[in-house]
């Protein structure tokens, strides 16, 4: 693996490899264990032309758990505003060194224009590409419901896969590059997925996707998944407005309170009878979540937040440790 550009092309062994990566990497990123020298004398660059919080941050404390040099770049306040291209941004930011890249950009291909282009040597790892992926935040994603899934069946994480779990992903799917990130991640790892989405955010071309689709969310919840995970509407990509209202889409697609109950009842006969409740965050309270759902229990919002720097740690280890500092890869 040279760069990590999405999930639809992550083998199989690759994907599970990050994990069982990640589940070592959490003594550090929990902080049990200070810091690994695996990247001193690396640089990681945040390449970052759309707003984070969980992303950027967990990068950087990633790089740095690792030992590596951070170099943060944010579009805003920078010579972007200038007019300067992302060619000639790459290059100036290369010139400084950088081993790897992290790339948020709202253009979809953005990272992998990068990865194909001249502009620099250095690993490239998509951090969401306009509507397309968000292949790091499928990964924790999965590391959450893995260790859900074995906490349940009183198994085992390591070196296994979601074969046999149900995970149903819910509502803005056709702005959203996370549910594109997990449902071929998901796949890729043995689950079955399903959708539940007004048609009005559904994509086109759903119809030949690895997935059973729900047009109502009670219909899809009656489906008993293990698992649900609830999408921000992202407002932002519709013009500033929900559709159809924030209050008509919550009574619909929303795990409201009362849905919530019905959560905390679908996996009878687990050791845990609730459905892990996941978010990637950030979350429009009252709308696509009631604060009950978030804040219960069975919500693990917080747990992939905090998986997100071990899986961004093992991401960048296994990229930077097989290359070297010319950019050539050890195969
Ligand atoms: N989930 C996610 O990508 O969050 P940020 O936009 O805060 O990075």
């Amino acid at each position: 693996m040279k760069h990590l550009l999405d999930t639809q092309g992550l083998a199989y062994d690759d994907a599970l490899a990050i994990l069982d990566t990640a589940d070592e990497m959490t003594a550090v990123s929990s902080r049990e264990v200070k810091k690994l020298p695996t990247l001193r004398g690396r640089t990681v660059v945040n390449l970052f032309y759309e707003d984070s919080t969980r992303t950027r941050i967990s990068f950087e404390a990633a790089a740095k758990r690792l030992s590596a040099d951070v170099m943060n770049f944010s579009a805003k306040g920078s010579s972007v505003s200038k007019g300067e291209s992302l060619k000639d941004t790459v290059q100036t930011l290369d010139a400084m060194g950088a081993d790897a890249i992290v790339i948020r950009h709202s253009a979809s291909g953005a990272a992998a224009q990068l990865a194909a282009s001249d502009w620099s040597e250095a690993a490239v790892i998509n951090a969401g590409d306009g509507t397309h992926e968000h292949p790091t935040q499928a990964l924790l994603d999965a590391l959450t419901l893995r260790r859900g899934w074995s906490a349940a069946h009183a198994s085992s994480p390591r070196g296994s896969d979601l074969s046999g779990m149900r995970v149903l992903i819910v509502g803005d799917i056709v702005h959203s590059r996370v549910a594109r990130s997990n449902v071929w991640l998901l796949r890729t790892l043995g689950a079955d997925v399903h959708l539940a989405a007004p048609a009005t955010l559904l994509p086109y071309g759903t119809d030949s996707w690895p997935v059973t689709i729900h047009y109502s969310l009670d219909d899809a919840l009656s489906a008993a998944p293990d698992a649900v995970m609830m999408l921000r509407v992202q407002a932002e990509r519709m013009g500033g407005t929900f559709f159809p209202t924030a209050a008509e889409y919550a009574r619909r697609w929303g795990l409201t309170d009362e849905r919530l109950a019905v959560v905390e009842r679908l996996r009878q006969g687990t050791t845990d009878a609730a459905a892990l409740i996941l978010h990637p965050g950030p979350m429009n309270r009252g709308v696509e979540i009631s604060s009950a759902a978030a804040d219960s229990p069975q919500a693990k919002i917080l747990d992939q937040v905090a998986h997100g720097v071990a899986v961004r740690m093992a991401v960048l280890h296994l990229l930077l440790s097989q290359r070297q500092p010319d950019g050539s890869h050890d195969e």
